[in-house]
């Protein structure tokens, strides 16, 4: 059987995604399939977290499975052992390994040398398992994914490639809204054309049926902090934003937020913002996400 990865969110196709959204919303109450009994999947994270470790967590376990930890600094992937000889090992004890890391390339050699799958918990490339959520969501709030436009507004990071990708996999019309030098790429052509790039975050947030931010720094760029906070200025999301926005425009954000960056302070509690549910369909989300990848 060939071993499905989900390093990128285009390792899945447009069917591919869609069904995934489909089950997620359909499998959202209990009870859940039992996939993973007498199962243990791995999960290590180089960064921080608190939804992505909570919601797989959870997700496991609600599949019958079981979670082990495996703490970054005792486990020294590249230092104490080299990625390939924690892959084969891993490979002999666990089921499935979830990983959170800096470099992508970190996760493509795990990939390389398993033979067990390997989830993108986050890379400073791509966060696909938030984008299946972030799709989710937006099925859920306008009935259909057909026709929506989503308009993204600060840096052209991680959560802002998986996301046009995604977009672009489902046919969804993507405004990019960045300073020039933080402007979103993708090593493919053929979605990089498909972005519509907007300057101006207030013509690109009008015409929007998603509006959509995450922060200005992302994990690991903390030293840049200062110099982004100038750079992005005129992208902060504020209360007259959404105010003047579609009447039934959503506010989105990945989760964790800063505050008085990209969004003005308690904007999240806004009556347009749905991040709740949001970061609530991460765990249903990526629970689908699992049934197919594991079957
Ligand atoms: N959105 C997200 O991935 O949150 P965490 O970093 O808390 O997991
Ligand atoms: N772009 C952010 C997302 C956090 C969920 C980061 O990488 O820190």
């Amino acid at each position: 059987m060939t071993i499905k990865h989900l390093l990128s969110i285009n390792d899945l196709n447009g069917s591919e995604i869609s069904s995934i959204i489909t089950r997620a919303i359909s499998s959202k109450p209990m009870p859940y399939n039992n996939l993973l009994e007498n199962e243990t999947v791995g999960i290590w994270f180089e960064k921080p977290s608190l939804r992505t470790r909570l919601s797989f967590e959870i997700g496991v376990k609600q599949l019958g499975g079981t979670t082990i930890y495996l703490d970054k600094d005792n486990i020294g992937v590249g230092s104490r052992e080299p990625i390939r000889d924690v892959a084969n090992v891993i490979s002999r004890y666990i089921y499935a390994f979830i990983a959170r890391t800096f470099a992508h390339s970190t996760l493509t050699e795990f990939a390389k040398y398993s033979t067990i799958p390997i989830i993108n918990a986050l890379s400073d490339e791509e966060h696909p398992c938030q984008t299946l959520a972030d799709l989710v969501t937006i099925q859920e709030k306008f009935g259909t994914l057909k026709n929506i436009t989503i308009a993204y507004i600060g840096d052209g990071n991680n959560v802002a490639r998986s996301l046009a990708c995604g977009a672009y996999q489902i046919g969804m019309p993507f405004i990019s809204s960045s300073p020039e030098e933080y402007k979103l790429t993708i090593d493919n052509e053929k979605i990089n054309q498909s972005i519509i790039h907007e300057i101006n975050p207030k013509k690109a947030m009008s015409a929007a049926d998603v509006i959509y931010t995450d922060a200005w720094t992302s994990m690991g760029q903390e030293a840049e902090s200062e110099i982004r906070k100038k750079a992005f200025q005129k992208y902060q999301i504020s209360v007259e934003d959404l105010n003047s926005a579609k009447d039934n425009a959503i506010l989105m954000h990945p989760l964790p937020a800063h505050h008085g960056e990209e969004i003005s302070q308690d904007l999240l509690y806004h009556k347009k913002s749905v991040v709740f549910d949001q970061a609530e369909n991460r765990l249903h989300a990526q629970r689908a996400a699992m049934e197919y990848l594991f079957k």
